[in-house]
């Protein structure tokens, strides 16, 4: 299945099966309430930042979010949630999803983006341990857990607290 992705940002079409595969992914109804919060969040949703992977049929099979965070005052992107149909899992769909997503940012001007997530899984997009550049968050979570990635090499990560958007409740 591997190289059969197409991606492209959601269209206001693609609302309810991103609901969906975040519902399965995860298997429960948090993280789907979560982008449904973000995307009523003037100041933390993006248009064109929200990236969906479709198979050959077009059905969308994943999701990569990013939206507005801040470490300390300088603005930042967070990553989340990322999310496949468990069906489509380990296909390459998340990838694609994730690097359409940090694309699509870094055409924008974006420079920074936070990660909350699998270790074993973010490094591949060049993510590093956050807590190496002094980017902290203001919550316990495992060290190697918070990952931060600069898009412009001309702009090195700041160091700071990260600051969530408000749906995130961190
Ligand atoms: C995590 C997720 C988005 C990855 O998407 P995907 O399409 O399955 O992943 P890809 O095919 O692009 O990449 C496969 C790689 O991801 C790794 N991977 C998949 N799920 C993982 C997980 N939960 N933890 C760590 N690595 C994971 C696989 O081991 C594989 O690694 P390899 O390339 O070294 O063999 C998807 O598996 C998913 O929706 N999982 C459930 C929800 C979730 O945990 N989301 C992430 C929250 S941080």
């Amino acid at each position: 299945m591997n190289g059969t992705w197409t991606t492209r940002a959601e269209t206001r079409a693609d609302v309810a099966a991103i609901r969906e595969v975040n519902r399965a992914a995860f298997g429960r109804d948090e993280e789907a309430d979560l982008v449904d919060a973000l995307r009523a969040d003037a100041s933390a949703w993006i248009d064109g930042l929200s990236l969906v992977a479709t198979g050959p049929d077009g059905r969308v099979v994943g999701h990569a979010l990013l939206t507005r965070c801040h470490i300390d005052d300088v603005p930042a992107l967070c990553l989340a949630p990322c999310a496949v149909l468990p069906e489509a899992q380990g296909a390459g769909a998340g990838s694609a999803a994730v690097h359409a997503a940090l694309a699509a940012a870094e055409e924008r001007g974006e420079r920074y983006v936070i990660v909350l997530g699998h270790p074993t899984y973010y490094p591949r997009f060049g993510f590093g341990r956050a807590s190496a550049h002094g980017i902290r968050l203001g919550v316990d979570v495992p060290d190697e857990a918070l990952m931060a990635l600069a898009l412009d090499d001309g702009h090195p990560l700041p160091t700071g607290t990260v600051r969530y958007a408000a749906p995130f409740g961190i």
